[in-house]
């Protein structure tokens, strides 16, 4: 979901439209806009903001000018994606409306009171009991911000809000929780949204809002106000974000360009884990003075890492992949246990963390909701918590102890390629510096992987070509109902990653197998032409994952291989050969992934599919 507001001197129509164009990313089935008049305009549409948008344009009243506003994306959680559900949301006595991100957990109960009260309800949504509630005080002795204070202590959950007062028609109230919002301040107006993209092409001079904080703005003025009601005086900052993050550019779709931005992206990660001081000759291959990549990074210390005695990885969907692929550097490397969980589950299973455990969560957006709970259970255990975050300042980099930034820029596809490759050079990082401050690896070791690590953006430069090279094996691949995914060790931590890429934008079935298990059931489910993608970069494994593909390609499979210079297969057994660069094996994912986020486009596309807004995703879910 995504929210957006605006008040002052503008055409109110077409900056809530521009703005939920730009929060599109974020997901959404269905969308809507009110404008401030008496009574309040409101245009709803299920679908495409298309349809909206054509909705706003045939209807006479919205033509009209109008000083404030505030819109919404939806994506369904409480009822189905439907006009009724779909947000803004006006009380019963139509003096409030409203338009919400996140969720209110105790909406039941709240519900219930207000029926007490003589509330009745249009919707199934959390949403609308919201709205009414703020109603029901501020019916009570008419006054906004007491009001607000009121519903503030009684709700719980997680909620941006956007609201407008019929009594009040030169301001426009918001209020946060957990879920992201922001202020942007133009000339003679205020703009309001879930993230700065949604008005950087009207200013870019911004005020953070801060969890549980009431904000009024009108034309010239803004208040902030903390829990205690006591005003807060804060000053503006300049958005870091640039107009050209957020556009597509030369590219047809963000997907593309963000595959492109990989070999920048990885390096500024690289560089930003380093003494700033030695940014310089960074990255020189060749140059025999390579940086060294610093505790401080992960805003630790080296008695810190030294602390550590398990780790714990908390993620969902890609960033939960990433994990699987530091667990296996990390044991490798500093021979410290790793255990990566969902973090949908984590709460629920009864978790037993033991002293030096250190919980990392990994996410890109730094709002999902299933892993800021999961953080939060961990903490309420006592652990010590990192993040590693492409978000800055988001919820889940300010609960944890330690932040680690990925420097991803703006990701806008929804399903993610440039933030999950920093994630994995995170994750090399991390487990670089574990081994180094528990005495696992030789000085000589260190500065071998950490020129290796400087040498992988040039190597995903040259997988960029496999944009065009994928291109036969895509056109065999798309008519598939089914495609097996197989790799052993990393091979298999990154296979999880390319079935899901292609299961997100092309709708194909996919599954990952660990190569070994495929014979323990799953190889039941293949015949004639099932089409089977090898992953084979690791050399002290690959033999025997190479076996293990003769075993479907005797019962019928179609094979392809994807894999590292140097691994030796039978090219005639295979219908397509990829091959990557050379690295270190540890690294391999990072050049693997390369072709299989390639292939997920390029299927997407040719199947007439849009690759950066997938049907029925989000791309950051603030529900649980
Ligand atoms: C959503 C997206 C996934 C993403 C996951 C985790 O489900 O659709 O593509 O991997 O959330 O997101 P995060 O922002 O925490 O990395």
């Amino acid at each position: 979901c995504g929210i957006v507001g605006f008040v002052g001197q503008g055409n109110t129509k077409d900056i809530l439209l521009a703005g939920l164009s730009r929060l599109e990313y974020r997901g959404y089935d269905s969308a809507g806009i009110a404008l401030y008049s008496q009574p309040f305009t409101l245009v709803k549409a299920v679908g495409k903001l298309e349809e909206l948008k054509k909705k706003v344009a045939a209807d006479k009243e919205c033509q009209l000018p109008y000083s404030m506003g505030i819109g919404h994306t939806r994506w369904a959680t409480h009822g189905k994606a439907s006009e009724k559900n779909a947000h803004p949301h006006l009380s019963m006595h139509k003096e409030v409306v409203l338009v919400h991100n996140g969720i209110i957990e105790n909406f039941a109960e709240l519900k219930n009171f207000l029926q007490e009260q003589g509330y009745s309800f249009y919707s199934d949504t959390d949403t609308e009991v919201a709205v009414n509630l703020i109603e029901y005080y501020y019916r009570k002795d008419k006054d906004i911000l007491k009001a607000l204070f009121s519903v503030q202590k009684e709700l719980k959950g997680s909620y941006a809000f956007a609201i407008m007062f019929q009594e009040d028609e030169k301001t426009l109230y918001a209020m946060r929780k957990d879920s992201p919002l922001i202020v942007g301040k133009g000339e003679n107006a205020f703009y309001l949204a879930s993230d700065v993209s949604a008005f950087l092409d009207y200013t870019k001079e911004i005020y953070p809002v801060e969890n549980r904080e009431i904000l009024s703005l009108s034309e010239k003025e803004i208040h902030i106000y903390n829990k205690n009601a006591e005003e807060v005086h804060r000053s503006s900052a300049i958005a870091e974000l640039d107009q050209s993050q957020i556009h597509k550019g030369e590219y047809l779709h963000f997907m593309e360009k963000e595959i492109f931005e990989q070999p920048k992206v990885v390096k500024d990660t690289l560089l930003y884990a380093c003494n700033q001081e030695n940014e310089e000759t960074a990255g020189n291959a060749g140059n025999s003075e390579y940086p060294e990549f610093s505790y401080e990074a992960f805003s630790m210390t080296e008695k810190d890492f030294q602390e550590i005695s398990r780790v714990r990885v908390i993620a969902c969907g890609s960033a939960y992949h990433a994990g699987w692929v530091l667990k296996s550097v990390c044991e490798s490397l500093a021979r410290v246990p790793v255990q990566v969980e969902l973090a949908s589950e984590f709460r629920y299973n009864h978790p037993i963390l033991e002293k030096g455990e250190l919980v990392i969560s990994i996410s890109q957006s730094g709002e999902t909701a299933d892993t800021l709970a999961a953080l939060k259970e961990a903490k309420k255990l006592g652990a010590k918590t990192l993040s590693i975050v492409n978000v800055k300042g988001s919820a889940i980099a300010r609960e944890s102890d330690f932040v680690f930034y990925t420097q991803a820029g703006p990701e806008i596809a929804v399903a993610t390629t440039k933030a999950y490759s920093c994630q994995l050079a995170a994750g090399y990082i991390f487990s670089l510096l574990l081994a180094k401050a528990k005495g696992k690896i030789s000085k000589e070791e260190t500065r071998s992987l950490t020129e290796e690590l400087f040498l992988l953006p040039g190597k995903i430069q040259q997988c960029l070509s496999f944009d065009q090279e994928i291109l036969p094996m895509a056109k065999e691949l798309k008519d598939a109902d089914n495609i097996f995914f197989l790799g052993r060790g990393l091979d298999w931590a990154i296979s999880m990653e390319g079935a899901l890429k292609l299961k997100e934008i092309s709708y194909i079935h996919c599954e990952s197998y660990s190569s070994g298990e495929l014979k323990h059931g799953t190889i039941s489910l293949i015949e004639k032409g099932s089409p089977v993608i090898g992953l084979l970069s690791q050399e002290e494994l690959a033999g025997k994952s190479i076996s293990n593909i003769h075993e479907v390609r005797s019962r019928g499979a179609k094979c392809f291989a994807i894999r590292m210079e140097d691994i030796a297969i039978e090219e005639e057994d295979f219908a397509h050969n990829l091959i990557v660069p050379k690295t270190h094996p540890l690294f391999a994912g990072s050049l693997l992934v390369l072709p299989l986020q390639f292939l997920s486009y390029q299927v997407s596309l040719l199947k007439g599919f849009d690759p950066d807004k997938p049907r029925n995703l989000a791309k950051s879910v603030t529900v649980e």
